[in-house]
């Protein structure tokens, strides 16, 4: 069952309207749905896909040969049988081929022609130049290692630089889009669900795995999906990203494990891995913009331009829980699993926590607060720290997130403790103090006092 992707679809179908030739990259990690986006797409289409395996191109082209004479026999004259001699030749032929008619043409995995043959990217670029003018087919690239692919298409001195007309980053499914899909699939309660969001993200692919695995108890689904001795998660992260990294993952690693252990600034990050300031500085860099693995943040009332107050994080939910639980016990879980195990349950929880101050954040991004918020955010200042802040230039609002079943005098205490720190905040207007919690007393009577208060069902709705 094909779930979701409305926007993509919508974005492809509307570039597959424009007239003439158009270009298009759709890119992002490895499982994310980028085939089963594409193959929807296809559906009632003129359309060839073909999957750039790590073959000879001469065994390629006689797999892609099948393909053309199946999907265009019938626009073809009888005696024609398509048969290419080179990579060239077929895409001279696909070009031509589209001047009366539009056709979609897929290479998935395309950066793996860097090893079918290099040399196709330059007269790639020849072709498309030459004819893209008089024909129409709307090309479309999908790759799997950010990395590469940005490589690929914005090296200034690569063939392929500025040719390409649209960019699709296919991300994870966001929070609320793989509670539908998992609900569609299986019966679940949603704490259990943050629970396996937590490890999982949103990756459809990661998700799929949370019917066959989950027995009513979410500790037990972890288990058996990283921990177990054939569990099929425990070296995923690894598989994906030595690929993406290449020779020098290690310092990489070495520096995503930082993160997932808390170590956000440049100098924590330095201080854990032992890798010099320049070198960390870089690293850091290239794991933010052109990796896209880490995201930078700032205290939400600093101009992120300016500010030398920064954190970062690990962008996805499964590589953070990857590298914190997985990756950092590499040996200890080859010698001692029952040990790790142990050691994972009782810091899940503070894990689970963290992610469900992330959700909180973009829960509060679309809710209603009696204004529109600028910013939304995270705000820390010397040991200081407020789960969300939200504001406009009248209005601001202030919430504390707990994954924790609350009592109202717990409520009530940090909600004392919340105005306090409001008094540190350099905002003036019009404050309001919120809870988010996964479930508390009195949702109603803090509501009438004037509190904000939401709690997980309010959250996951
Ligand atoms: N929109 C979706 N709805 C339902 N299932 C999906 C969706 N997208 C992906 N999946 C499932 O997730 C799995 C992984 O998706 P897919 O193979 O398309 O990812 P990919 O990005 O092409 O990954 P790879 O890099 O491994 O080729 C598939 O088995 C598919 O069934
Ligand atoms: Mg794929």
């Amino acid at each position: 069952m094909f779930y979701d992707r409305g926007r993509e679809l919508e974005k492809l179908n509307e570039v597959y309207s424009y007239p003439g030739s158009s270009f298009i990259v759709i890119y992002g990690r490895r499982r994310v749905g980028k085939t089963t986006l594409v193959r929807e797409f296809l559906k009632d289409k003129l359309a060839l896909y073909f999957f750039v395996g790590e073959k000879d191109e001469a065994l390629l082209l006689e797999e892609w040969s099948r393909e053309v004479e199946e999907r265009l026999s019938s626009h073809l004259p009888p005696y024609v049988k398509p048969k290419f001699g080179s990579l060239e030749e077929l895409m001279e032929f696909l070009l031509d081929f589209s001047r009366e008619r539009t056709l979609v043409v897929v290479f998935d995995e395309f950066q793996n022609f860097r090893t079918v043959k290099p040399s196709f990217f330059s007269s790639l670029q020849r072709l498309w130049d030459e004819k893209k003018n008089s024909s129409n087919v709307m090309l479309i690239a999908v790759g799997s290692y950010v990395g590469m692919i940005k490589r690929i298409f914005m090296g200034k001195k690569e063939p392929l630089f500025g040719r390409v007309d649209e960019w699709i980053k296919l991300k994870p499914f966001d929070f609320w889009t793989a509670w539908g899909f998992v609900r569609s699939l299986v019966d679940i309660d949603s704490r259990h669900f943050v629970e396996l969001y937590s490890a999982l993200g949103g990756m459809p692919r990661y998700l799929l795995y949370i019917p066959r695995y989950y027995r009513g108890n979410s500790i037990d689904a972890v288990k058996g999906l990283f921990f177990d001795e054939f569990a099929p998660l425990r070296e995923e992260g690894l598989n994906i990203l030595k690929l993406e990294f290449g020779r020098f993952y290690r310092s990489y690693f070495s520096i995503l494990e930082a993160v997932s252990l808390g170590r956000v600034t440049p100098k924590e990050i330095s201080d854990k891995t032992g890798l010099k300031p320049l070198t960390v500085g870089k690293y850091l860099s290239e794991l933010t913009n052109h990796y896209e693995y880490l995201t930078k943040e700032v205290p939400v009332t600093e101009n992120p331009l300016k500010t030398r107050k920064v954190a970062y994080r690990i962008s996805d939910e499964f590589f953070n829980f990857w590298f914190r639980f997985i990756y950092h016990n590499y040996t200890a879980l080859e010698e001692n699993p029952e040990r790790v195990f142990e050691r994972f349950k009782a810091e899940f929880p503070a894990f689970v926590g963290e992610t469900y101050e992330r959700i909180a954040r973009e829960f509060v991004k679309k809710q209603d607060l009696g204004f529109k918020p600028e910013r939304v955010g995270r705000w820390w200042h010397k040991g200081e720290e407020i789960d969300v802040v939200a504001y406009d230039r009248e209005n601001i609002a202030l919430f504390e997130v707990k994954w924790k079943s609350l009592s109202l005098k717990d409520v009530k205490s940090i909600l004392k403790a919340l105005d306090r720190k409001a008094q540190l905040l350099p905002l003036r207007g019009h404050y309001k103090l919120g809870i988010i919690a996964r479930e508390f007393e009195d949702k109603e009577g803090l509501r009438e006092e004037g509190f904000l208060a939401f709690d997980l069902d309010d959250l996951i709705r």
